[in-house]
């Protein structure tokens, strides 16, 4: 377990000084969803655990052997359905709320709890579970139930093992403008979303990890929050939307 309250808050720190909010760009992982009941990956009893990756989640998997895959994202789809989101969701929205465009929120999560949290921007770059994709077309379509195991043409609407994550060029050059990083709930051990930490410290950027535990890239962070996303995040939130008021009475 991380320790709590090693933050230590300067609103000079996250660029606040101009009278609007800081560039950021937060990064979310299964973390954030663990407590609405969806499995992370790497934690005990976790979805990679016993599970050989390379027969669900690339593309060789559905070429060999589709009706696995189907199989197994359709039973990650029902879960996801079946979740609600929770009080860190809810809390990224409303700084995407107070702080608008300022704010980009990329996850590495293909679930829709964001969204149905009423965050007005997400960027997936790991795709979606409650859409497919054409493997011919490319087409994306929205799809929220099972799909037949024999079906060949669409598939997950994931990236895969040995594919390119989802608009990496417009998340790297957001984090070479960002005044504030803040990754919440993710292991940091998949590229290229464990390299952001890095990109934003190189340009100055204040960085913050949220997490259970320490993580492998836990030392590039400047603060680690430490903690259950439901309980550290809604408080981060409070003290960055009080340090931007502060802020604007102190102008
Ligand atoms: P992981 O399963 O690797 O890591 C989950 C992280 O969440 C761990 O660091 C936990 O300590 C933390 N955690 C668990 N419960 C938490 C809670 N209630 N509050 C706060 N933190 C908590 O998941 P990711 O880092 O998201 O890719 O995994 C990255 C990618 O690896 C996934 O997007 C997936 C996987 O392969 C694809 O499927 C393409």
């Amino acid at each position: 377990m991380l320790p709590a309250g090693v933050f230590r808050w300067n609103r000079h720190d996250a660029g606040m000084d101009h009278h609007k909010p800081p560039r950021t760009v937060i990064l979310t992982g299964a973390g954030i969803s663990a407590e609405s009941g969806i499995a992370t990956f790497r934690d005990s009893g976790g979805l990679w655990e016993g599970e050989d990756v390379t027969a669900v989640a690339t593309p060789a998997a559905f070429r060999d052997d589709p009706a696995r895959v189907q199989r197994f994202y359709n039973q990650r789809r029902r879960d996801v359905i079946a979740a609600q989101p929770n009080a860190a969701h809810a809390a990224i929205a409303r700084l995407q709320e107070a702080w608008g465009s300022e704010v980009v929120l990329v996850t590495q999560n293909v679930d829709d709890l964001h969204e149905r949290s009423g965050s007005p921007q997400v960027l997936h770059m790991h795709g979606s579970v409650t859409a497919l994709r054409n493997i011919e077309t490319g087409e994306v379509v929205e799809y929220h139930h099972d799909v037949p195991e024999d079906e060949t043409k669409w598939r997950p609407h994931i990236v895969w093992f040995g594919e390119q994550p989802i608009g990496s060029r417009e998340i790297v050059e957001m984090l070479f403008h960002a005044d504030l990083f803040i990754a919440i709930g993710t292991s940091g051990t998949v590229t290229p979303a464990s390299n952001f930490v890095d990109i934003a410290a190189s340009v100055g950027a204040r960085t913050i990890e949220v997490n259970r535990d320490a993580t492998e890239k836990s030392w590039a962070f400047d603060d680690c929050l430490g903690g259950l996303a439901t309980d550290t995040v809604p408080k981060l939130v409070d003290r960055l939307l009080a340090a931007g008021e502060a802020t604007n009475r102190a102008g």
